[in-house]
């Protein structure tokens, strides 16, 4: 959570800040903020030449850069920037980053948390530090500053291979501190660099003409350089205009190769859909498409490029995740299980670190993350190495921490997602499970060539049909939802490799409407959930044609007999869901093996125009982030 970003160069830094803060703001908008060390237009009048200029406002990004309309200071050239998603101290302009020390000639950004700030903060107190924030990120530049004041008692004397005396000073707070994080630092008094560390939080270095840059995340660096250098855990970089150097934590000097990004900013821009949540919704079909033209031949083979040998002694599989990820875990066991008869479990990243099951030989952990840096996933992934399990990672994101940790990962070639609301993550994470699981059932021998190739050629169908219902859905999805603007709670049902796709349909709506929702296994809602039933709450089943149709509808029945309104994700031609359903978002007719890819769609729709209706954010709901790098 929070993005941070850095510049050091010729242009107008604000500018720079600002357009990369932009991109970052899917990781956290409750504030936001920019400090700058601004070229004084006659330092001859003044007793110093630099200054740090702080500007910080509450709120969305738009707030920070009405506040720097308004601000006079002379441009500068040097500067950090950061988004906020709060954990420490409520969303105020105060807590806002970046924070500075006393003299307020130093400031940090933080994309992380602190965890020993408490015993730091009162240590720094007691010599005398004022504090003015409720943050732990504040902690940082107090100690930095005290380190400089030392390191200035003795006549500056740093080690010779130190490149500076504010990267030391750095070095020195950072072997202090607890926790994840990455930060960013700058210093009046030292004008010519920017010093960044990465500590289990992910930062990325871009590398430009005379021109260097720093940032949580790629989108934000795109748009001026696509030369990058990721920051691995306990590495400090120091920024200046015309270089970039990376050391260890012990302050010795490494070689870093920089590589190249293989994408454009055209990829980050809304290319005229109203969201990104829609416009990503519509690159579904596509996605499963690449995916598709990747990873199987013409020839019906899947290959995913796992190593040789990977799959053939795992005799089970057990699944880490959060969030619709893990909703795409759930079909992936039942894929897992019922195509390949590959035991699997899944289990919540947060959950799993600290019970995880008993450790078994030849279990294949798989972290499932669309950001690739979910703290939690990722410690759960760190957990299941240490105890010597085979670790795989799914991710769009092949660049990002789950990369480096698991022994292989597949890409889902969804590309990056910027709506909060995970949507083509979760159908390209789907086509994953798809495809490991017939991997699985190859070198198993559990699945047979015959049913191989029939499968093969379902998947290759889904996306016309995914293209269908975008077509043909959107407007009366559109209409549809105008009824639900102020319904306060909907309950989706759903039933075998459907029940995920209801858990998703009600995540999807909560998360951008607020309107409370839950999923249930229809047959489980007899047992509790039929209470909550009357005319005013929705039930959303979905009754696609199978092994559980008909035990669908009747549980349908059963909603209806409370007076809920009923809306179904059913076949269009189907009398028996035309007589129990008040409303169908008609799906074609599939094995129902396929039928979770086609079934989400109608649902993403819904609760982007339920929420549109609603006048709300849709790509930045309140209180969330998409990339959750705390835990
Ligand atoms: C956050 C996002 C969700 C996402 C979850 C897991 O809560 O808002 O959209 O599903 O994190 O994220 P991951 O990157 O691990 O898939």
């Amino acid at each position: 959570m929070c993005g941070i970003v850095g510049y050091i160069g010729h242009r107008s830094a604000n500018e720079v800040l600002i357009s990369g803060l932009r991109k970052l703001e899917y990781r956290g908008y409750d504030s936001a903020g920019v400090a700058t060390i601004p070229l004084l237009d006659h330092p001859a009048d003044r007793p110093i030449d630099r200054y740090l200029h702080r500007v910080r406002a509450k709120g969305k990004l738009i707030q920070l850069e009405e506040k720097l309309k308004a601000d006079t200071a002379p441009q500068a050239s040097i500067g950090i920037g950061h988004t906020r998603w709060a954990t420490h101290g409520k969303p105020e302009e105060h807590n806002a980053h970046p924070h500075t020390n006393t003299m307020g000639n130093l400031a940090v950004v933080q994309n992380g948390i602190v965890e020993n700030y408490h015993i730091l903060r009162s240590e720094l107190k007691q010599l005398g530090h004022i504090f003015v924030s409720e943050t732990d990120t504040e902690v940082i530049p107090h100690m930095i500053a005290e380190f400089l004041t030392q390191l200035e008692k003795q006549g500056n004397m740093i080690p010779d291979k130190s490149p500076s005396v504010l990267f030391e000073a750095v070095r020195l707070t950072i072997a202090k501190l607890q926790g994840a994080y990455a930060i960013a630092v700058i210093h009046a008094d030292y004008p010519d660099e920017i010093v960044v560390v990465r500590q289990q939080a992910p930062l990325v270095i871009g590398i430009g003409k005379d021109e260097n840059f720093c940032a949580s995340d790629t989108p934000a660096l795109v748009a001026y350089t696509r030369t990058v250098i990721s920051l691995e855990n306990g590495e400090i970089a120091r920024l200046t205009r015309e270089s970039v150097q990376v050391y260890n934590s012990k302050g010795d000097r490494l070689r870093r190769a920089p590589q190249t990004l293989n994408w454009n900013p055209t990829m980050v821009e809304k290319q005229g859909f109203k969201h990104y949540m829609l416009k990503e919704i519509y690159e579904q079909p596509g996605v499963f498409r690449t995916g598709l033209a990747i990873y199987v031949s013409e020839t019906n083979k899947v290959d995913l490029g796992l190593p040789t040998g990977f799959i053939e002694p795992i005799e089970r599989v057990e699944i880490i995740a959060c969030g619709t990820s893990w909703h795409a875990s759930l079909v992936g066991k039942y894929l897992l299980e019922q195509l390949a008869g590959v035991p699997t479990s899944v289990q919540y990243a947060s959950e799993y670190r600290y019970s995880p099951p008993p450790s078994l030989k030849n279990t294949l952990v798989i972290g499932v993350t669309q950001s690739g840096e979910t703290a939690d996933t990722l410690a759960a992934l760190e957990l299941a190495k240490s105890r010597g399990d085979r670790c795989l990672g799914i991710t769009n994101r092949v660049e990002s921490s789950i990369g480096r940790i698991s022994d292989a990962v597949i890409d889902t070639q969804a590309g990056i997602e910027i709506g909060v609301a995970a949507t083509k993550t979760f159908v390209a994470q789907l086509l994953m499970f798809y495809l490991l699981a017939l991997e699985f059932g190859a070198a198993k021998g559990t699945l047979t060539e015959a049913r191989s190739q029939e499968l093969i050629e379902g998947l290759r169908q889904l996306p016309a049909y995914m293209e269908r219902i975008l077509e043909g859905q959107e407007r009366y999805i559109e209409d549809l939802s105008r009824q639900f603007t102020h319904t306060k709670d909907f309950i989706f049902l759903g039933r075998g490799i459907n029940f995920p796709i209801a858990l998703e349909g009600a995540l999807k709506l909560k998360e951008i409407s607020y309107i409370h929702a839950e999923g249930y296994p229809a047959g489980e809602m007899k047992h509790g959930p039929i209470a909550l039933l009357d005319e005013d709450v929705p039930v959303v089943a979905i009754a696609t044609p199978g092994s559980v149709y008909e035990k669908v509808l009747s549980n349908s029945q059963e909603a209806k007999a409370r007076d809920a309104k009923l809306i179904g994700v059913a076949p269009l031609d189907d009398p028996a869901a035309h007589e129990v359903f008040d409303y169908i978002l008609p799906i074609p007719v599939v094995d129902e093996i396929f039928s979770p890819i086609l079934t989400v769609i109608p649902l993403q729709l819904l609760s982007y125009h339920v929420a549109a209706h609603r006048g709300l954010d849709v790509d930045q709901p309140r209180n969330l982030a998409k990339s959750v790098t705390v835990e």
